[in-house]
C-alpha cells in the first residue's frame, strides 16, 4: 500500500479494504504516514463517509494500536459513561461517586477541552492537589477500594485516536460519524470495561446539530459496541441551552459539589440521574434509586473518598478569577433562549480552554449564568457574570455573547432533556 493510493480510493469515494484500514492506521500510528496525508484521508472520509464495515475495521484497527487493559481483577461489575462533548457538560463529576456509591467500579478515563467544549480533566485539575495521571495498578486497586476513578487515560491506550484527534481539531474533520464513532469505542473497547453509557449530545453546542445525524452516531457506536462484547446503550440528549449554570473549570465542580450535596440545578440532576439508571441497570440493578443516594450523602462520601484518594482536598476553596464582569438585561422580562455554542466560545476565550495545543487553562475562568432560560429578570439585573484572570478577554467574551440569547414576555415551553434512548 501507499498513502497515497489510500486517499485517492476514498477521495473518489471508493471502499476501504480491511488491509488498506488496517495498514494505515499502524502505519500512521508509527510516523510512517505523514500528518499531512492522514488530514487528507480525514477529509475524504468526512466528505465521503464510510459503510458499517469500514468503520468497524478502522475501529478494530486503532483498538489494536495500543494496550488494552484487563479490569478483571477489580471483582466488581465496571460500566463507564461517555459524552461526545457539550457545553457546561460536568455530568461525570456527579455522575462516577453516584453510581460507585452502589457497588459498581465506573473507570472513567477522561479528556481534555476541545474547541468550545470542556474536558473532565481540566475541571478536575482546579481541585487544589488533585492529580489525574494513575497507572493501571493505581486504577485497579482505587476501583475496588473505592468504585470511582476519574484520571488520564495512558498514552499506550489508542495512541492512534491520541494523534487523529488532534489532527481533526486543527484540520475541521470532527464531526464526521465514522470518525467520532471509532475514535470513542476504540478508546472504551481498549479501556476493558464490561458496560458503556452513551451521552450523544444534539444541538447548538454539539458537534452533531440535528437530531438525524446525532442518532445516526448513536446507532452506529451502539452495533460496534455489541460487536465487541460491550454491553452499550445511549441517550440522545439536549445541548442547545448549556447544562446547569456554569461553563469553565472550576465553576463547575463548584457545581458538581452543589449536585452531590443534593441541590444544583434541576437540569444538571435530572441527567445525571438519568445516566446513573442507565449505567445501574447495566450492572444488573434496576431498581436502584440513584436520586435517594444524592440527597442522602452517599454519593457525597465517595466523591470525597475518590478526591482525597488522587491527592486532592475535598474541603479546599476552589480559585477565584482576579477580573469579573457582568451582562446585564436592557429591559424587563422572561429569558427564553441561551445558546449553548455561543457560551462555550465564550468561556473558552475568557481562558477556560485552549488556544494552542498544550496551553495551560486557567483555574477560575468561565462563564456563570445568574438568570437561565425560563426565569424572570428585570432591566439592570446581571444575566451572565464573566470571569476570568486576564481582564483584556472579558470585551471579546461579551462580543461573543452580543445577540446569543434573548428576553421575550412569553415563558418558553418546556423541553425534555433527554429526547430518546437507543440500544
Ligand atoms: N469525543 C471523542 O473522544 N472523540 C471524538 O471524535 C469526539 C468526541
Amino acid at each position: 500500500f501507499t498513502a497515497v493510493d489510500v486517499i485517492r480510493t476514498k477521495r473518489d469515494a471508493g471502499e476501504l479494504r480491511k488491509e488498506a484500514i488496517d495498514w494505515v492506521i499502524d502505519a500512521y500510528t508509527r510516523g510512517e504516514v505523514a500528518d499531512e496525508q492522514m488530514s487528507a484521508l480525514a477529509m475524504a472520509i468526512f466528505l465521503n463517509d464510510m459503510n458499517a464495515r469500514e468503520i468497524a475495521d478502522w475501529t478494530d484497527a486503532m483498538i489494536r494500536s495500543g494496550i488494552r487493559m484487563d479490569l478483571s481483577s477489580v471483582g466488581k461489575q465496571c460500566v463507564d459513561k461517555h459524552s461526545t462533548g457539550g457545553v457546561g457538560d460536568k455530568i461525570t463529576l456527579p455522575l462516577a461517586p453516584l453510581v460507585a456509591a452502589f457497588g459498581v467500579a465506573v473507570p472513567q478515563l477522561s479528556g481534555r477541552g476541545l474547541g468550545h467544549t470542556g474536558g473532565t480533566l481540566d475541571k478536575l485539575e482546579s481541585i487544589p492537589g488533585f492529580d489525574v495521571t494513575m497507572t493501571e495498578d493505581q486504577v485497579i486497586t482505587q476501583l475496588r477500594d473505592i468504585g470511582a476513578v476519574i484520571c488520564a487515560a495512558s498514552s499506550d491506550l489508542a495512541p492512534a485516536d491520541k494523534k487523529l484527534y488532534a489532527l481533526r481539531d486543527i484540520t475541521s474533520t470532527v464531526e464526521a460519524i465514522p470518525l467520532i464513532a471509532s475514535s470513542i469505542m476504540s478508546k472504551k473497547i481498549a479501556e476493558g470495561t464490561d458496560a458503556l453509557v452513551l451521552d450523544v449530545k444534539v444541538g447548538s453546542g454539539a458537534f452533531m446539530k440535528d437530531e438525524k445525524r446525532a442518532r445516526q452516531l448513536a446507532e452506529t457506536m451502539v452495533r460496534l459496541g455489541a460487536d465487541h462484547g460491550l454491553r452499550t446503550t445511549a441517550l440522545l440528549t439536549d445541548m442547545n441551552t448549556p447544562l446547569g449554570r456554569t461553563a469553565g473549570n472550576g465553576l463547575e465542580v463548584t457545581e458538581s459539589v452543589e449536585v452531590l450535596a443534593g441541590g444544583g440545578p434541576s437540569d444538571v440532576v435530572e441527567l445525571t440521574v438519568a445516566l446513573a439508571s442507565e449505567m445501574l441497570a447495566l450492572a444488573g440493578m434496576p431498581e436502584a434509586d440513584p436520586a435517594q443516594a444524592l440527597r442522602d450523602g452517599r454519593a457525597m462520601d465517595t466523591w470525597r473518598k475518590m478526591v482525597t484518594a488522587q491527592g486532592g482536598d475535598p474541603d479546599a476553596a476552589m480559585p477565584s478569577a482576579k477580573e469579573t464582569a457582568d451582562i446585564t438585561a436592557d429591559r424587563d422580562g422572561i429569558v427564553t433562549t441561551m445558546d449553548a455554542y455561543s457560551v462555550g466560545v465564550a468561556a473558552w476565550r475568557l481562558g477556560a480552554g485552549r488556544t494552542r495545543q498544550g496551553e495551560k487553562v486557567q483555574a477560575a475562568a468561565g462563564v456563570e449564568i445568574l438568570k437561565t432560560v425560563g426565569e424572570p429578570v428585570r432591566a439592570g439585573e446581571a444575566v451572565f457574570r464573566l470571569h476570568t484572570d486576564t481582564p483584556e478577554r472579558i470585551e471579546p467574551a461579551r462580543q461573543t455573547l452580543n445577540g446569543q440569547w434573548s428576553i421575550g414576555t412569553n415563558p418558553p415551553a418546556p423541553t425534555s432533556i433527554v429526547l430518546d434512548r437507543i440500544g
